[in-house]
């Protein structure tokens, strides 16, 4: 889905996915406004940001929708994921539960979305070294297994923060 304004303006619906907790909101704060904030909220409803990007010298925005992860909080299903042509499942890789939710993050994506979502599995949190649950080889594998795009990140440090998106932003485009 894109919608033509004008020829050099595109318009790209990414979703961000995830276990709460994970560091969905913050992924995007740092990524829309360079910001962090060390003890946020869970999110409630949904929030977006329209982001824009140059790649091969045109313009891109990327409109990003985030969610709560906690069912109770989440915003209508399919109203989130519709039109949707890139996601973002996030996983904290200092805890292993987030890794193991992933599977079904992919479901519910693929049950509202079309086949040719580019999605990309991220793993946060990359910072905290020594609380590591989950190896960059299992989500390497994992992503390798279910044809993903795979990056670590760290929303804190904010390593790979930009790359993860531009990487999704790249190939849809
Ligand atoms: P929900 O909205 O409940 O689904 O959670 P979320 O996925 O949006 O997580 P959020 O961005 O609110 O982050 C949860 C907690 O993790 C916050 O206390 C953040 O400060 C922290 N956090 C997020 N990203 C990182 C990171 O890269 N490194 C570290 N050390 N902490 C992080
Ligand atoms: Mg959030």
């Amino acid at each position: 889905f894109y919608s033509e304004g004008d020829s050099n303006d595109y318009l790209f619906k990414i979703v961000l996915l995830g276990d709460s907790g994970v560091g969905k909101s913050n992924l995007l704060a740092r990524f829309a406004r360079n910001e962090f904030y060390s003890n946020s909220k869970s999110t409630i409803g949904v929030e977006f940001q329209t982001q824009k990007m140059e790649v091969n010298g045109k313009e891109i925005k990327a409109q990003i929708w985030d969610t709560a992860g906690q069912e109770r909080f989440r915003a209508v299903t399919s109203a989130y994921y519709r039109g949707a042509v890139g996601a973002l499942v996030v996983y904290d890789v200092s805890r292993r539960q987030t890794f193991d939710s992933v599977g079904r993050w992919l479901d519910e994506l693929h049950t509202h979305c079309d086949m040719n979502v580019i999605i990309i599995l991220v793993g946060n949190k990359s910072d905290l070294k020594d609380a590591r649950e989950v190896s960059a080889t299992d989500g390497k594998s994992l992503a390798e297994t279910r044809s993903l795009f795979f990056m670590e990140t760290s929303a804190l440090d904010s390593s790979n923060v930009k790359a993860a998106f531009q990487t999704i932003i790249k190939e849809i485009y």
